[in-house]
């Protein structure tokens, strides 16, 4: 199994260019399953995920083609999903294991062909992840749901029926579940108390532009009225704000002197303010933006995980390697997921000084860390052994790289393009 080595030490210098983002380009291609037309997507990611996404299409009977350069000069850039039919209702256990954001086919499935069985994703390492929200949704659209054989066994004979929806907990992939549903919906959907993430809207912008009548988008009320069909539509995927924020954390834990392009500023949302609080310096630029410290060490600041425009979770691992090295101490509170600390030991390994009190992790920072091997837990775990790898006085060897595979591409080519020392070993 391949792993990653670092030499930590060089501040990152130059640009890196950020790619589409993998948490919209998932939902985007689930879409394609509402439509015999082809829906054309541009500025996709090359990551294991959308590989798995596609194979998940192909199995309902959708053809999927890559095409297109991206800027970088890297071919696929551009995936058209055509589902003339939809051959199969079944999302099978051992595509739905490997990825949790397969479950996103049951909306569109159902509301296509009034029938879906996927299987139950299960827990996975940060949390339990219960689904209960996207089913409870789908029967008050007026779906008959059950669990059996560990499938979600969804009917709706008659179509779905436009509802009054209030989620108890914001949930991004219920909403974007129930969002996509809800366009083939007989009437109108409100959905209440929805996610806001940036995602979600480019999904909804996605479907108006399949002919979707939505209203709301980005607040937390959507209004959905249901259409009989919708049509392709050619649509590019937002930059990744989550690869945006890590490698500028990346450039600041090292001290370095980076331009993100292809992505704005704008994107980095809650994470900027405790940055620009910790003496990170964010400017704009024509293509996007520079982050550089301000002249002064890190210092330690708290944040909170919150649902969007809350601090994301997907940036709390990032943002405790950052703290580690901070002057003074800060506290990590995660709000969202219950077991998303598995970097903590790891970060120990090399040095950090974290104690975790339940939900909340008190930072406090050490002037240096050391290199050591450690083991990659989750995508956003195994980034911030990357983080602290590059800020580490000596080697660090990351191991089971597979999970860093899922959500940024080329990572440790991006990163030894501007100056870091880092490379892949194979076994
Ligand atoms: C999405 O997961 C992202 N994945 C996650 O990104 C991200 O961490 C998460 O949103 C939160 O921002 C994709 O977009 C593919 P949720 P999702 O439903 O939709 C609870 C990454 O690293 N909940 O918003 O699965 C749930 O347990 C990842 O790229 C229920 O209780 O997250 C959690 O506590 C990992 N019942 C909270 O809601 C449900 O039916 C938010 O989860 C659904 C969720």
């Amino acid at each position: 199994m391949d792993r990653i080595r670092i030499r930590g030490g060089e501040p990152l210098k130059g640009q890196v260019s950020i790619v589409g983002a993998k948490n919209a380009a998932l939902p985007l291609m689930a879409a394609g399953l509402l439509t015999d037309e082809t829906l054309s997507l541009g500025n996709l990611p090359q990551l294991i995920d959308i590989a798995t996404m596609a194979n998940m299409l192909n199995q309902h009977g959708a053809g999927v083609t890559l095409d297109g350069n991206g800027a970088d000069g890297y071919a696929g850039r551009t995936m058209s999903i055509r589902t003339a039919d939809v051959t199969n209702t079944t999302a099978p256990y051992d595509l739905v294991r490997k990825m949790r954001a397969s479950v996103l086919v049951l909306g569109p499935l159902l509301a296509r062909c009034g029938r879906a069985d996927v299987s139950l994703p299960g827990g996975c390492a940060i949390g339990t992840r219960p689904v209960n929200l996207h089913i409870d949704g789908l029967r008050e659209l007026g779906a008959e749901v059950e669990i059996e054989g560990g499938y979600i066994r969804a009917t709706a004979p008659r179509g779905l029926k436009g509802a009054e929806i209030r989620f108890p907990v914001v949930s991004v992939g219920a909403t974007e579940n129930l969002l996509m549903a809800a366009t083939l919906a007989k009437g109108e959907t409100v959905l209440d108390n929805a996610a806001r993430e940036p995602e979600v809207a480019d999904l909804a912008n996605c479907l108006i532009a399949m002919g979707a009548d939505i209203e709301g988008v980005g607040t937390e009320r959507l209004v959905i009225r249901g259409t009989d069909r919708l049509h392709g539509a050619d649509y590019r995927v937002m930059p990744d704000r989550i690869e945006t924020g890590t490698y500028a954390i990346a450039a600041a834990v090292t001290g370095g002197d980076l331009e993100l392009v292809d992505t704005d500023i704008s994107l980095v949302g809650a994470v900027a303010e405790p940055l620009a609080e910790s003496g990170v310096e964010l400017s704009e630029t024509d293509k996007g933006f520079r982050v550089r410290r301000n002249g002064a060490g890190i210092a330690g600041v708290d944040v909170m995980t919150q649902p969007y425009p809350g601090f994301p979770t997907d940036m709390q691992a990032q943002m405790m390697a950052l703290m580690t090295v901070a002057s003074g101490a800060s506290m990590i509170t995660e709000t969202i997921f219950e077991n998303r600390f598995m970097h903590v030991p790891e970060l120990s390994r090399m040095g950090a000084n974290i104690t975790v009190h339940g939900s909340s992790a008190l930072v406090r920072g050490v002037p240096a860390l050391t290199g050591a091997p450690v083991m990659a837990t989750d995508l956003r775990a195994s980034v911030s052994l990357v983080i602290a790898g590059l800020a580490a006085e000596g080697e660090t060897i990351i191991n089971r790289v597979y999970h860093l595979d899922r959500g940024y591409e080329r990572l440790e080519r991006k990163l030894a393009g501007c100056g870091a020392d880092i490379e892949r070993l194979g076994d």
